[in-house]
């Protein structure tokens, strides 16, 4: 089988992890401070605040900025639920609005269109998916004009740019994940960045149980802090982040050249101004089942990101949700499969995976 991910660890990062178990310091301690300086930078942010995961990032993230019980936060339901889960624990209310046909990213007019109805929604929540960029041009446009506070999910997007620039930098906070499959991992790991000061100090008491001092608590926090192990495997990743963008770029770029004379297999579209790191190679196929069985049957791995619009999950249908049908969004969670990627691809399974699709139908 040909797996959807494989996560490289080098033997340096190993190394390090032994050096720090040896030395008994295993909690967040210097490597993780190290991390968040270096990640950061990395991105262009000024502040780094490392997290237990991207979820918990989620909900630092909002509930630092200010997001609140009663807030209505717009936002996509084509994404991981965690995007629209973390409004939730905040107390607020996520707005599902449809997204772009080709990009499959948030609609910025879609967004126009709601605020001019509700005006007193104060927050945007955005998704860079699978390693795209959203529009930011037209959010940003947006954003000021409604006085929106702005949350970038970018944890499907470390190093994507747009306009030159990279994500995670237009928001008043961003977030990454780095589980596993995603483009550099730490395990299970998660930061949020932000250039506000304010929104920076709130956060790192938020991770830390609300201490400004040990056993001083100044607000209700929690412990959502990432450990130096996961640090160091974060630190050797980032050394290599930008290898394993190119990488995962130079495999789609064979995939679309092999692959887009096919009518029934659309492959990703990319904007000029976008660099696209490719998180998920997502095609969309009308026979979206029948080909998901015919991969697993010829040892190819895939993965379906996402199969239920996330206003469809019972969790939310239990919310209020019901009666909710946005077109674009019903019509990718039927087509869309997502194809291997990742930057350990050989070449000989690149040419596997091209025949196998190739001879379908
Ligand atoms: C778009 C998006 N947001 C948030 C998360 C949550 O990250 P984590 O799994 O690290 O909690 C993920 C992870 O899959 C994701 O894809």
């Amino acid at each position: 089988m040909i797996p959807i991910a494989r996560p490289e660890i080098s033997k340096q990062a190993k190394e390090r992890v032994l050096e720090v178990l040896d030395s008994g310091m295993l909690a967040a301690g210097k490597y993780v401070k190290e991390f968040e300086e270096k990640f950061s930078d990395f991105i262009g942010a000024i502040y780094g605040t490392a997290t237990s995961n991207g979820t918990t990032a989620l909900d630092i993230a909002l509930k630092a900025a200010g997001v609140g019980e009663g807030d209505l936060v717009l936002t996509t339901p084509f994404t991981f639920i965690a995007s629209s889960n973390a409004i939730l624990y905040s107390g607020a209310r996520p707005v599902f609005v449809d997204v772009d046909r080709n990009t499959f990213n948030i609609d910025p007019e879609q967004i126009r269109a709601k605020l001019e109805k509700n005006p007193e929604i104060s927050a945007l929540l955005i998704v860079h998916l699978y390693g795209l960029a959203c529009d930011m041009e037209e959010i940003m446009k947006l954003v000021r004009e409604y006085e929106l506070t702005l949350i970038e999910d970018c944890a499907q997007a470390h190093g994507a740019e747009y306009a030159g620039r990279k994500v995670g930098t237009s928001g008043d906070a961003a977030i990454f994940s780095f589980y596993p499959t995603k483009n550099m991992t730490t395990g299970e790991g998660g930061m949020v960045l932000t250039s506000d000061e304010e929104i920076n100090k709130r956060a790192h008491l938020l991770v830390d149980h609300g201490q400004s001092e040990r056993y001083y608590h100044d607000i209700l926090g929690y412990n959502y802090r990432m450990t130096d192990i996961a640090a160091v495997i974060g630190l050797d990743q980032l050394e290599r982040i930008s290898e394993f963008n190119r990488k995962r770029c130079e495999n789609a770029a064979y995939f679309i050249q092999e692959l887009s004379d096919l009518e029934w297999l659309e492959t990703p579209f990319v904007p000029e101004n976008c660099l696209h790191v490719y998180h998920q190679f997502t095609v969309k196929v009308e026979e979206r089942d029948r080909f998901a069985e015919y991969l697993k049957e010829n040892g190819i791995g895939y993965g379906i990101h996402y199969p239920v619009p996330v206003y469809r999950q019972p969790v939310y249908q239990k919310r209020g949700y019901q009666g909710l049908e946005l077109p674009v969004t019903e019509e990718l969670s039927r087509k869309v499969i997502s194809l291997p990627v990742h930057p350990s691809l050989t070449r000989a399974e690149k040419e596997e995976i091209v025949r196998v699709i190739r001879s379908f139908l």
